[in-house]
């Protein structure tokens, strides 16, 4: 049952869901679902082009990297690929990302579907909740689909990020370049933190972009958060980026920020505004905005907060 809605929005949301997917399985005049393959690359670019869609690209070349990853395509008679949609399993949360329907297709129950079938093939995953940022556009779907509000997300950016000066250590803490030796211990403190299993994620992008991660330990070793940014567009993009308390989360920033010599820079914060995080990227100089909404279908997700590390950014890449 759901986690966010009252009893009486999910009767409601209850009869909506099953004629939605009632229209949606006699739906889209012949159109099949089915999942992407290799062949499909080229039209998928086409498709992602006609829908003008707002997910950023690299975020689709990096998770088709990724373990376990699947893809939908919606087939209409005579080939052409009309729609498309991502599903990320990272063992009790699975990601529903990069839903597209070509415009001349839409309103007929294919966003529908192809959603139905993202989030199944999470749930065989062993998906306990499965979470996606959602557009404006798809909000009305997702909720029908049974999602609801998941916790609040804010896109924070600068065009020149204030470069204040911070000691190197802070309390004993120390910052140094992430090795590829510290990935066991991160993705140890990753999932206990995240409460799910990103190391897939992490690792491909500490692969696409070596030498951009950062460690902090204490001055008995053990790791005391980390920061992972990486580049695009002269664009820093900062995240996944967890600490375990303010002072070692400003020693991260500050070094991560340094190193990009002042280069414009983004980072996504996921919690109340007001929160440990927002104060710090304020700190720096970006400012704040909301574009797409959390949302989360199924158990709020465990290990409750706050266990580990504090996050201070998500990953650069939908919903992770
Ligand atoms: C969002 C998007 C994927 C929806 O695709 P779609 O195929 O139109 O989705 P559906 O047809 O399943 O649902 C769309 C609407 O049609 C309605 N609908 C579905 N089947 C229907 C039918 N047989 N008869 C009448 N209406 C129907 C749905 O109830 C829904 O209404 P709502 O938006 O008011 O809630 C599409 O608009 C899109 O690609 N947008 C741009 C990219 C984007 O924003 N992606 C979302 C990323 S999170």
């Amino acid at each position: 049952m759901l986690a966010f809605n009252t009893r009486e929005d999910v009767e409601v949301d209850e009869a909506a869901r099953t004629e939605l997917l009632r229209a949606s399985s006699e739906a889209g005049h012949g159109v099949r679902v089915r999942q992407m393959g290799d062949a499909d690359l080229e039209r998928i670019l086409e498709l992602r082009s006609v829908v003008r869609w707002s997910a950023d690209p690299r975020a689709f070349d990096l998770l088709r990297g990724v373990r376990d990853v699947r893809w939908a395509v919606a087939e209409a008679p005579g080939g052409a690929l009309v729609g498309m949609v991502g599903a990320v399993p990272l063992g009790d949360i699975g990601i529903l990302c990069h839903l597209a329907v070509h415009d001349e297709h839409r309103g007929s129950g294919l966003g529908a579907r192809l959603s139905s079938w993202a989030v199944a093939y999470l749930r065989s995953r062993g998906a306990r909740t499965v979470r996606l940022d959602s557009t404006r556009r798809a909000e009305r779907l997702y909720r029908t689909l049974g999602f609801g509000e998941g916790t609040p997300r804010t896109v924070y950016q600068t065009r020149e990020p204030r470069r204040l000066r911070v000691p190197g250590r802070a309390d004993g803490h120390r910052v140094e370049t992430l090795a590829f030796g510290d990935l066991p211990e991160v993705y140890g403190v990753d999932r206990w933190s995240y409460g799910a299993d990103r190391s897939h994620l992490i690792f491909a992008t500490l692969r696409l972009h070596p030498g951009l991660g950062l460690v902090a330990r204490d001055s008995s070793g053990r790791i005391s958060g980390y920061l992972i940014r990486s580049t695009s567009d002269r664009t820093t993009r900062i995240g996944p980026f967890l600490a375990a308390d303010p002072g070692v989360a400003r020693l991260l920033l500050a070094r991560a920020l340094d190193a990009t010599g002042g280069a414009p820079a983004q980072a996504t914060v996921t919690g109340p505004a007001g929160s440990q995080a927002h104060v710090l990227f304020e700190e720096f100089g970006f400012v704040g905005h909301t574009d797409r909404l959390r949302m989360e279908l199924g158990e709020t997700p465990g290990p409750a907060y706050p266990v580990g590390l504090t996050h201070y950014g998500t990953t650069p890449y939908l919903a992770t």
